[in-house]
């Protein structure tokens, strides 16, 4: 039994064109992917969490965690143009690494896209359920409170899951139209809040800047990362990228200028507005919009969350589906999960699952314990692919890179370095609950793949 066997590159290679999906997205596309994936949940409700960790200092937070996010992307670009494949970091440790590391990579990957997807979910229920109040419809408790936060179930957050399921299976093309729309919508409320604003700071509300010092902002870090996770979906759909060398770099620089500069306007004015301690945690944007008595804005903008945050929802999920589409072809999950339907072009058993266990996730774990858990796997994965880079560039050294990684080994170490940092800001219970995760995932691996993954043969 050898756990570190490898896939050659061109066994790899000719998985990707016998995948049957559809290769027609161009950069601007990616970028869509990419903004619809980022912005959601972590923009419009965990700013206000970040606020409370971090005062008027969560603008710093907020800049702690793109730097992070931008390091993680210039990293990641390089093996998404190596690898131009769905989940590209477990693939590319396949070649690299051998099946084990593969292994523990895309079980981590869970963590980032199918966790993340349930927190989406979570996010748009508060959301929802917030704008309701202020029309004074009031759901009762059981139905939109996990149990561990004095609920039955979380329904909202279980049928959008549903819904944006219902998507994906019918197929990319109708679903990256729905993605198009849903971007343009949340970009517009987010330069709506900027601009509604941006007229009523009171320069007073920085003052203490930073009531809680250096671990103040960095726990604040620690959970804004969440508003940044998701740029990655971009490469994970270079399997379907027309010129994926291409498309795959630009498209990402697109979406995270985009992204860093939004949100760290969204940071400096919202702080700026209210005092941080009347910062509304379940709805931060919208609510601070009805504080300052622009009842019209905080709807406008409620109402553009509540969208925005489907297409947050449709590419995580999309991006998941893909990871296990590649680990079923290549036998670590059952292979049945990775069949192409020929009506909608969408790996359609694959998709199911994936709807069902995070519309479960979603329905019964509350908000902030599926971010941690969902932060803490991101930044490992960003880690692996750091160390990944560099190691590629020895091992590796003539292999095409259309995208070349700026100052290795400088930048994928910053890189390393910020993640440890932000890692190490997340509590420790999200570190336990993260290692029985990596510990249910060997099992699983030792039980099923070893004995099922395509190299046996
Ligand atoms: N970055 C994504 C969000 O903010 C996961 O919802």
């Amino acid at each position: 039994m050898n756990l570190f066997r490898k896939r050659s590159l061109e066994d790899f290679k000719q998985s990707v064109e016998k995948s049957g999906l559809k290769k027609e997205l161009k950069a601007f596309d990616l970028a869509a992917i990419g903004i619809g994936a980022i912005v959601g949940t972590g923009i419009f409700v965990a700013t206000g969490q970040g606020a409370h960790l971090a005062g008027p200092a969560v603008t710093i937070s907020f800049v702690i965690a793109a730097i992070t996010s931008a390091l993680c992307a210039l990293t990641y670009s390089e093996l998404a143009t190596i690898f131009p494949v769905a989940g590209s970091t477990y693939s590319y440790s396949y070649v690299a690494f051998g099946e084990i590391i593969a292994w523990i990579i895309g079980w981590d990957l869970i963590l980032e896209y199918l966790v993340s997807a349930a927190a989406v979910a979570s996010g748009w229920s508060g959301t929802l359920v917030g704008i309701l109040n202020d029309y004074g419809i009031h759901l009762p408790a059981a139905i939109i409170k996990s149990p561990m936060s004095g609920g039955l179930v979380d329904l909202p957050a279980v049928l959008i899951t549903v819904v944006v399921t219902w998507l994906l299976y019918l197929g990319v093309s109708e679903s990256a139209k729905v993605n198009d729309i849903i971007v343009g919508v949340k970009i517009f409320v987010i330069l709506v809040f900027i601009i509604l604003g941006v007229t009523h700071i009171n320069p007073a509300h920085y003052h203490p800047f930073a009531p809680y010092g250096v671990k103040g902002i960095m726990s604040g870090a620690a959970i804004i990362f969440f508003a940044f996770i998701g740029f990655d979906s971009v490469s994970t759909a270079a399997e379907e990228a027309a010129n994926p060398n291409k498309d795959i770099p630009i498209g990402l620089a697109i979406c995270m200028i985009a992204v860093i500069v939004l949100y760290i306007s969204v940071a400096v004015i919202l702080t700026g507005m209210v005092p941080f301690t009347s910062i509304d945690v379940n709805n931060a944007l919208p609510g601070a919009l009805s504080r300052i008595g622009i009842n019209w804005g905080s709807s406008l903008v409620g109402v553009g969350a509540v969208l925005g945050m489907i297409s947050t929802l449709l590419v995580t999920l999309y991006g998941q589906v893909r990871i296990f589409m590649v680990m079923s072809r290549d036998g670590l999950l059952p292979q049945s999960f990775s069949k192409v339907s020929k009506k909608h072009g969408t790996p359609e058993l694959c998709t199911i699952i994936t709807g069902v266990v995070t519309a479960v996730m979603a329905g019964f774990l509350p908000l902030d314990v599926i971010m941690d858990l969902c932060n803490i796997g991101t930044l490992f994965a960003f880690i692996l692919v750091s160390l990944g880079i560099m190691i590629l560039r020895k091992t590796m050294p003539d292999i095409e890179r259309k995208f070349k990684c700026p100052g290795v080994p400088y930048t994928p170490i910053l890189t390393i370095i910020f993640c440890i940092y932000l890692m190490a800001s997340l509590p420790a219970v999200t570190w336990i609950r993260f290692a029985i995760w990596l510990v249910i995932g060997l099992c699983i691996y030792f039980v099923y793949g070893v004995k099922h993954s395509t190299l046996n043969k």
